[in-house]
């Protein structure tokens, strides 16, 4: 494709089928350099068979504790993590800044020494067999760090170069068209924008055909338009057969891409579950009444009920859904002398969901109990 994004929207490129660089099964031992690194069989599913273990990442006690400077005492960064990442799944690790979740990335592509625990990388662990743990998987750094001197080709096949890909396998190009990078092949990669970067990273963790890749925050301060394409780009591999793992502080991120969840904080595992079922968990509703006339104060059979004035005027409550229902906080508002003029009603989310776990705000939940 020759005239493929000329900025950072997606081009058709981007949403080609990734199936066609994750060749199926090769487990050549290479001869050369790269002799005692397994080359991974593809990612996708058709490879799945034999050798894939049912565990893509299996992380036990994993801690961290970065030393502190001059006399200042050390940084827990991780107090014992556990986690299992089923291959082919779609995994996320959701926490604010600071929760650890670089951290575990770093110890997971041999860029941080662990201070304890346990993982294994595709079934191999990482103390045991570092190399071909670290070749089972492309990680996609948090940070921009790509080398602004060579252009996109040179940095692909530096790295394949890196991993030992012998030439003849080699898919610089197609994996070039296949993050829409071809048009800029050549060109400095300090002259590419920050989008055009980020998919030079992707392009970058893709090369050694790891069937595990690691995304650590993809989307961190990219434009809401620009995720959702770089969102497209991650289901697209996922559904070539890769295991996913992505760190993200986006709420919303983690909702619409992964299959499960494990909420991080402190740099300690809170929560693991299902996307569905983390939401599940908690039975919270909001409601927001447009009210046609204008109020100063709640009247006190609303304020019963758990209904706020919020500063624009509109009246708020949060409550169970499975405990009361919608109509019956409607007509509160009616008998109460107000008219309704508009309703906008909110499910939980995942945001909820993370503050009610980790100490945050808790969920209002008023029932037809205390409504009585
Ligand atoms: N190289 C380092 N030296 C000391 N402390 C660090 C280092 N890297 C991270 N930290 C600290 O460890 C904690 C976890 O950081 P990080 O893993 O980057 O979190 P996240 O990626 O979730 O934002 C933070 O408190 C951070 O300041
Ligand atoms: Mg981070």
């Amino acid at each position: 494709m020759s005239s493929a994004a000329p900025d950072d929207t997606q081009s058709a490129a981007d949403r080609k089928d990734f199936t066609a660089i994750m060749p199926i099964a090769e487990n050549t031992q290479s001869a050369g350099q790269s002799a005692t690194v397994t080359r991974f069989p593809g990612s996708s599913q058709a490879a799945a068979a034999d050798a894939a273990p049912e565990l893509a990442l299996e992380i036990r006690g994993l801690r961290k504790t970065y030393a502190g400077r001059k006399g200042r005492p050390g940084k827990d960064a991780l107090n014992g993590v556990d986690l299992a990442v089923r291959r082919g799944e779609m995994f996320g690790l959701l926490g604010p800044n600071g929760a650890g979740k670089s951290t575990l990335i770093n110890i997971l592509a041999g860029l941080v020494v662990k201070s304890a625990g346990q993982a294994r990388i595709w079934g191999i662990d990482i103390d045991q067999d570092p190399r071909n743990a670290r070749a089972a998987i492309g990680v996609v750094p948090q940070e921009l760090n790509i080398d602004a001197f060579f252009s996109p080709r040179e940095t692909l096949e530096l790295q394949a170069g890196m991993y030992g890909v012998p030439a003849a396998e080699r898919r610089t190009a197609e994996i070039l068209e296949t993050v829409g990078l071809t048009d800029k092949a050549d060109a400095y990669t300090r002259s590419l924008s920050g989008g055009m970067r980020r998919r030079l990273l992707v392009a970058k963790a893709m090369v050694h055909n790891p069937p595990i890749l690691v995304l650590d925050e993809p989307t961190a301060g990219v434009d809401v338009e620009l995720r959702r394409k770089l969102w497209d780009n991650v289901r697209a591999l996922r559904d070539t057969g890769v295991t996913v793992l992505l760190t993200t502080h986006y709420l919303e991120e983690a909702e619409a891409l992964c299959d499960r969840v494990a909420i991080i904080d402190h740099g300690a595992i809170v929560a693991c579950d299902t996307t569905r079922n983390l939401v599940g968990r908690l039975d919270r509703k909001e409601l927001l009444v447009t009210i046609e006339e204008s109020i100063e104060t709640v009247p006190g059979s609303l304020a019963e009920l758990g209904f706020a004035l919020l500063p624009d005027g509109r009246l708020h409550v949060a409550y169970a859904k499975s405990r009361i229902r919608l109509p019956r906080l409607l007509g509160a508002v009616q008998a109460a002398g107000l008219h309704v003029a508009d309703i906008e009603t909110r499910e939980s989310d995942l945001e909820d969901i993370f503050l009610a776990l980790t100490g945050g705000e808790a969920a209002t939940i008023p029932s037809d109990e205390h409504a009585a």
